[in-house]
């Protein structure tokens, strides 16, 4: 069915950080109206989609997104509007088209990411099809993806001293996605208690999780267990398994790793690496290593990737070429998978679809500034990858996509967990 948009805006609001950025609504000819919000990171890969801000110093510190929804409301609307527009792809090629750089960085790949998420919810409405179904490619089969909470913050998403940046229990063996969701939120809980018990401050990083002043990352994995235990549970692939984004390009400087007071080659941190595995229910380490450590990333993946996933974030963003490219040189084995990291739904598919070609495993990804547009929750259910991170169970933005969740499963049965 063709898309007649009747109008389109943008408009600037604030993400979960407190920093601008877009809403965006799309007005179909019927008078309905469909929206969506745009999120945004803090540990960039330096090969993403660019996010235009203004730079004007004057406003948020130079962060505000006034011209970005000015290319929405000005030059997107003119492109898009009244047109007769046969599907997704056409919407987005529209706009890459009229973009002409291989980064989206003219009109700002916050604007166009904005369009195109507003655009698929209203492909969808107009199939009158949830939009997880809508996204939904021939041939795949929808699935619950196993959540991956991230409990424990470091790295630029908190103030404390620990270098990794997410912590994250992923409910693997719960038998339904609302099963999981509770082993989250008890398992949050419990570690609220230990930590708590311990005399460390239960403040929580950009992402929810608990951000204790705890340095070294093995001292976070034993509490992690230690609450797993707590709440009933047993820890490891079968119950709850634990998923590590270190964030590595944040604390890679000079061809060293620097983690709690060590300065490491990336030989010692595959070892360091292999310790955790041996020792924790560790099942998946994502950006392990930095993105510009490709020859580390091939020794990780040699020596890991056999028993554990390996995800590229900062090294692969999203990229279908960079993923190709991650795995034709046997780079990681798995791909996380965010929308504005590449800038278009059209995109992200490609993306995703590449990974389930070549039998890459995948994680959908919320930012670390978010709004409380559910729209990732419906892309990993409809794609059935199997896996979704979208924070703590805590926070009003995060714990949207998880509701959203309960309610595509209370509202259809899935199969549910990691493939
Ligand atoms: P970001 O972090 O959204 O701040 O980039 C998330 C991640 O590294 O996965
Ligand atoms: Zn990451």
């Amino acid at each position: 069915m063709t898309l007649m948009i009747a109008g389109l805006k943008a408009v600037e609001v604030l993400d979960s950080r407190g920093r601008p950025t877009l809403a965006v609504s799309l007005r179909l000819r019927d008078g309905r109206t469909v929206r969506a919000g745009v999120p945004s990171g803090a540990s960039t890969g330096s090969r993403e989609a660019v996010e235009l801000r203004d730079g004007d110093p004057q406003r948020y510190g130079g962060k505000g997104v006034l011209t970005a929804a000015a290319h929405v409301n000005g030059e997107i609307a003119e492109l898009l509007v009244g047109r007769q527009l046969a599907d997704l792809t056409a919407v987005d090629l529209a706009m890459i088209k009229a973009d002409g750089t291989a980064t989206k960085a003219r009109l700002g790949a916050n604007a166009i990411v904005g369009v195109s998420m507003a655009a698929a919810r209203a492909f969808a409405l107009l199939a009158d099809v949830p939009l997880w179904r809508f996204l939904s490619p021939a041939g795949t089969t929808p699935r619950l993806p196993a959540p991956h909470f991230n409990v424990v913050n470091g790295g630029v998403h908190a103030p404390n001293r620990l270098d990794f940046q997410e912590f994250m229990i992923a409910p693997l063996g719960a038998p339904t996605l609302a099963e999981a969701v509770r082993a989250g939120a008890e398992v949050y809980a419990a570690l609220r208690r230990r930590l708590a018990d311990k005399g460390f401050a239960t403040g929580l990083g950009d992402e929810g999780g608990f951000a204790p002043e705890i340095e070294a990352p093995e001292d976070v994995l034993l509490t992690l267990v230690d609450a797993i235990t707590d709440a009933g549970y047993s820890p490891g692939r079968d119950g709850i398994a634990i998923a590590l984004d270190p964030a590595a390009s944040e604390f890679y400087h000079d061809g060293r790793y620097h983690v709690a007071g060590e300065s490491l080659s990336s030989d010692d941190m595959i070892a360091r690496y292999e310790a955790m595995v041996d020792r924790f229910p560790v099942w998946s380490i994502e950006d392990g290593l930095a993105e510009d450590d490709w020859d580390g990333w091939i020794r990780l993946t040699e020596r890991l990737g056999p028993r554990t996933q390996l995800v590229g974030d900062d090294l692969l963003v999203t990229n279908p070429a960079i993923v190709a490219e991650g795995i034709a040189r046997r780079a990681a084995n798995a791909a996380l998978i965010k929308l504005n990291q590449v800038g278009t739904v059209t995109e992200t598919l490609e993306t995703m679809r590449l990974c389930r070609d070549t039998g890459w495993a995948q994680m959908v990804s919320h930012r670390s500034g978010e709004t409380e547009d559910t729209f990732i929750a419906d892309l990993a259910t409809g794609t059935g990858c199997g896996q979704l991170k979208t924070g703590a169970p805590a926070r009003g933005e995060r714990v949207a996509k998880y509701n959203r969740l309960i309610e595509i499963e209370a509202a259809k049965h899935l199969p549910y967990g990691v493939l």
